[in-house]
């Protein structure tokens, strides 16, 4: 039976298939299509082979020959080196000779203390030696003969649990989450982090897109800039002078040169935030760019080549945005690669106190009263993480480091109703005071901030019910304290 495997998305644009036959041993061939992220070739160990036997040594040799391989043939020789060396993996003989009594065990205890992955490879698979490998630290057991595969299974299933070690990392220290589905889609997405594939990340405002972006940059491995742009902060003309650049003169007020974001991405990412906003000429351009890998900076007769790769984040359903025409099927193409979706916070109840601590770090900790804690809990947080960090800075410059409820509802209300003081719904006073148009102003904050309460912070759903444009949702957002770029 041919094993058939593919990537998230078969229709990802630069992450070609590669096509490679396997199980040669076997009676039949198998052919494995598949795509990024295998599509990478596997980083380079360190292993150390303890084998006295030439032909074993060669067999395996030939199987690590994408590695750096170090052979010792005896206890001795491996002794030294597990000493001195530096290794990832060690792959042990047991018997050592033809009468010896498994001194190959004796290298186990050893390689284990420096860290190695210790592997133990014998002809002998009786329970009382493999309990006694494992007693000394043995991380694998094989029989051999079977080099093959075995060797091939170790090496993967190493470099993949050392990667997830990597991200557990990333979970307590540069994205934190302790939600167990937010921490599978986030760990999965970063197995596409070395690769071309685009990744889409959709959420709310304020749940952690740009954030990971970047995470998902660092761990690219790219030597390019992380180049972020927010889609929505342009008006249609000033957004194409930004992503392509400009010449000298290109249009009016264009005093000198620019580069744009897409040549300052080159070799690295390109981060296009709130694409969703973006017109649908402006799609068709940045979709040409995309297939062709070069542009034409305004004005500029000369094409610019950039290799950058795409990250991308909306608030929208691109779907949705699909089937209303406000997006282009092809360029959703060029884009979703892999697609993590991000939780609301009040969906993931179980970040907000590790969130807390995180942004306390190396400053005061704060500490909640049960009941704060329950009214924490079980708040809408519209704005989200962002949101929740600009509490924690509010209650950080307050006094004590014991909060009790009245002080959180002190500071989550005035978030939820921003316009509050202005009034107890005198809006005609208001405006006498500042005039229409603020009273005008306050009100439309005031109803999309009470339906997004409502609606638990979902923005797509409040420009639904409340039949705005994303504009205005961000133009309100803004204005009522939810920045939408970091600072
Ligand atoms: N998982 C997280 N771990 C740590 N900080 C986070 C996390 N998610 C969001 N933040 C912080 O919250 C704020 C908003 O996050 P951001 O990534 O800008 O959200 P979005 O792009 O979805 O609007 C930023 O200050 C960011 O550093
Ligand atoms: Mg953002």
């Amino acid at each position: 039976m041919p094993i058939i495997r593919a990537g998230p998305s078969s229709i990802c644009g630069t992450a070609a298939p590669i096509f490679c036959i396997i199980g040669a041993g076997d009676k039949s061939f198998h052919l494995k299509i598949f795509f990024s992220p295998e599509k990478e070739p596997m980083e380079k160990l360190n292993i150390l082979v303890l084998e006295d036997d030439k032909l074993a040594q060669k067999v395996m040799a030939s199987h690590l020959s994408a590695h750096n391989v170090d052979i010792a043939g005896d206890l001795k020789t491996a002794l030294k080196k597990i000493e001195t060396g530096k290794y990832d993996i060690g792959f042990f003989d047991l018997m050592l000779g033809p009468d010896d009594d498994y001194s190959g065990l004796k290298a186990i205890q050893p390689a284990v203390a420096k860290g190695i992955h210790a592997v133990v490879v014998s002809s002998s698979d009786s329970d009382a030696t493999i309990d006694r490998a494992y007693e000394l630290g043995a991380a694998d057991f094989y029989a051999k003969g079977n080099e093959e595969s075995n060797v091939g299974d170790i090496l993967r299933k190493f470099v993949q649990n050392r990667k997830a070690a990597g991200a557990a990392d990333i979970f307590t220290s540069a994205f934190i989450t302790e939600d167990a589905e937010t921490r599978a889609a986030a760990t999965e997405a970063l197995k596409y982090a070395p690769t071309e594939l685009p990744i889409l990340i959709l959420g709310p405002s304020g749940t952690g897109k740009t954030s990971l972006a970047k995470v998902l940059h660092e761990h690219s491995g790219r030597e390019g800039a992380f180049v972020s742009i927010n889609c929505s902060a342009y008006t249609e003309d000033l957004l194409e002078a930004e992503l392509f650049g400009y010449k000298k003169g290109a249009f009016t007020g264009a005093g000198d040169h620019r580069k744009g974001r897409l040549l300052e991405a080159h070799k690295g990412t390109l981060f296009l935030d709130e694409i969703g906003t973006m017109s649908l000429n402006m799609q068709m351009k940045l979709l040409k760019s995309i297939e062709e890998r070069s542009f034409y900076p305004l004005g500029s007769e000369k094409p610019e080549h950039s290799e950058f790769r795409i990250i991308s984040a909306t608030l929208e359903d691109p779907q949705a945005l699909i089937a209303q025409g406000k997006m282009r099927f092809d360029l959703f193409q060029r884009v979703h690669g892999f697609t993590i979706k991000l939780k609301p916070l009040s969906h993931r109840k179980a970040d907000i106190f590790p969130l807390i601590q995180h942004f306390t770090k190396g400053g005061k900790r704060l500490s909640f009263t049960a009941e704060a804690r329950e009214f924490m809990e079980n708040y809408a947080w519209p704005g989200n993480v962002r949101e929740l960090k600009k509490f924690v800075d509010l209650l950080s410059s307050g006094a004590g480091g014991r909060v009790d409820a009245e002080a959180v509802k002190k500071h989550l209300k005035g978030q939820e109703s921003p316009r509050a003081e202005a009034g107890d719904g005198n809006i005609y006073a208001y405006a006498l005071q500042h005039g229409l148009e603020a009273a005008l102003d306050r009100t439309a904050a005031e109803i999309i901030m009470r339906n997004l309460a409502e609606n638990k912070g979902k923005k797509t759903k409040t420009m639904a019910d409340l039949k705005i444009s994303t504009r205005l949702l961000y133009a309100t957002l803004k204005k009522s304290g939810f920045e939408m770029e970091e600072k």
